[in-house]
């Protein structure tokens, strides 16, 4: 374990103050939680891509609070410091302030996060107000927002007209008004996110996609090492190609084992000669 203090809201506003980018990945399990606290990444969230990139589905949408408590247990274990925010599942916010609020919390109670996110604009921003009127630091996501894909229209950047750019813009307010102390903006052009950023005076931005001059970064981690095998988006920088390190490895194995060159003796535990003996005359 690293000896880094635990991170709070005071040392990620304190990076915003003196001009320093803030790190986020999406993390979903302990292992990973693990390096990635011992790489210094300030904001982990588990999101409820985990659907797609743990789960298999082809979406978010069948990911369950269950399923995200469990999963951001595990990042916890690995990643005792990181600032951690748990993503608020499709239906586990929507229907009501008290669905949300109480969803919410469970995210505190269960998983010991620290706070959690939500997806959508002005039309969630109450919500978001009775998440943190409950005590809940709240992030939004604005952008591409994948529970909504269908409405969007699928996976495709968001604000490129002007109308759509400055609904976005509004949006962002709605959610700073709303007690946001962060909000995510995805897949949002990069001067979008630059006035965004601009005029943000409570709230900081994180970038997925959005260009560099958010106060911070995200990427998705599968992305980041070739872990997702159904596509990769335009956007994530590939820092390691694990899935074949992976695949490489496995065939390896599935061979070896098939040519009788594993296992060796360094592989198995063995018996001492007087214990074997008396063994077989046990059994005589
Ligand atoms: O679920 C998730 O990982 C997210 C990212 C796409 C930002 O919400």
């Amino acid at each position: 374990m690293t000896d880094r203090k635990k991170i709070t809201l005071p040392t990620l506003f304190n990076l915003v103050q003196n001009g320093e980018p803030i790190t986020m990945l999406t993390c979903y399990d302990y292992p990973t939680a693990f390096f990635q606290e011992q790489a210094g990444i300030d904001m982990i969230l588990v999101g409820d891509s985990l659907g797609m990139t743990m789960l298999g589905y082809d979406s978010t949408l069948p990911v369950t609070m269950d399923d995200m408590i469990r999963h951001s247990q595990a990042v916890r274990r690995g990643a005792p410091t990181a600032w951690l925010i748990g993503d608020m599942p499709y239906m586990s916010f929507q229907p009501s302030v008290e669905t949300a609020i109480r969803n919410a919390g469970r995210f505190m109670a269960e998983a010991e996060c620290d706070a959690i996110k939500l997806e959508g604009g002005a039309e969630m921003a109450d919500r978001m107000a009775g998440i943190v009127a409950a005590g809940i630091p709240s992030m939004g996501h604005l952008g591409l927002t994948p529970q909504s894909a269908s409405a969007l229209g699928g996976f495709r950047v968001q604000g490129r007209g002007a109308i759509q750019a400055k609904k976005i813009m509004d949006d962002a307010k709605a959610l700073e008004e709303a007690g946001a102390f962060a909000i995510l903006l995805e897949m949002v052009p990069d001067r979008v996110c630059k006035l965004i950023t601009e005029r943000a005076e409570n709230c900081f931005i994180i970038s997925l996609g959005s260009g560099p001059d958010a106060h911070g970064q995200l990427l998705i981690y599968h992305d980041m090492f070739g872990l997702y095998p159904k596509f990769k988006p335009k956007m994530a920088k590939v820092y390691g190609d694990a899935g074949n390190v992976i695949l490489n490895g496995l065939k390896q194995y599935d061979k070896e084992v098939r040519e009788g060159a594993f296992p060796q003796p360094e592989n198995w535990f063995s018996i001492k000669d007087d214990e074997f003996d008396e063994l077989l005359e046990l059994l005589n």
